[in-house]
């Protein structure tokens, strides 16, 4: 579990599948994503079982729930990797009623230091679509750097990347 001052971050439950179907079916929500809407309860407890939950097992790492202090679920945030690329990916998404309120950014901030703090990794990655501007300045906010568009066949819209070093981040939070 993680906490910043208004947000708790936590491994994801089945219970939550309700909360991420609703948010996965919103189509502002993953306008910019490559996602398909979410249909039922049971595509998403397949996600949190199948996705979610062996990240966290065989990685420590993974997308947490992201709860207010009053216990509202407002979405998910966190790291992810892929194995094949040797990569982490820091990932974002809020239910529509809680943009532009700093949340992300709040999430996401501690998602790194835990990366880099706990996890030891090097670089930590994000890619978005370049329509995206929310989720851009979140990647500045965070004092990422633009490398270009990434160029992987599996991102059929062409997005682009962010990144940062654990050097970089340091030196951020000081
Ligand atoms: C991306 C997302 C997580 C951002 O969440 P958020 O909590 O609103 O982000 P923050 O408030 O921390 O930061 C967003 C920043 O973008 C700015 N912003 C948002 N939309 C903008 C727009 N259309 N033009 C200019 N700036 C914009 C906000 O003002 C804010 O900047 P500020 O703090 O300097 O005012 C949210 O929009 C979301 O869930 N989108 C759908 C899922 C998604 O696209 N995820 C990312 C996939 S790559």
């Amino acid at each position: 579990m993680l906490e910043t001052s208004r947000l708790t971050l936590k491994v994801a439950t089945l219970q939550e599948a309700p909360f991420m179907m609703e948010l996965n079916s919103d189509p502002e929500v993953i306008r910019y994503t490559g996602d398909t809407p979410q249909s039922s309860i049971l595509e998403a407890e397949t996600v949190i079982k199948e996705r979610l939950l062996p990240q966290f097992e065989k990685y420590r790492m993974g997308r947490f729930s992201v709860y207010l202090k009053d216990g509202t679920y407002i979405g998910w945030c966190g790291l992810r990797f892929f194995s094949e690329k040797n990569e982490v990916d820091l990932g974002y998404r809020l239910m529509k009623k809680y943009w532009g309120q700093g949340y992300a950014s709040e999430a996401s901030q501690i998602c790194l230091k835990y990366g880099f703090e706990t996890l030891k990794l090097k670089c930590i990655i994000a890619k978005a679509m370049p329509e995206n501007i929310a989720s851009i300045k979140v990647m500045q906010k965070l004092y990422m750097t633009f490398r270009g568009f990434h160029n992987d066949p599996t991102d059929p819209q062409g997005f682009i990347r962010y990144d940062i070093t654990a050097d970089e981040f340091k030196r951020c939070e000081k």
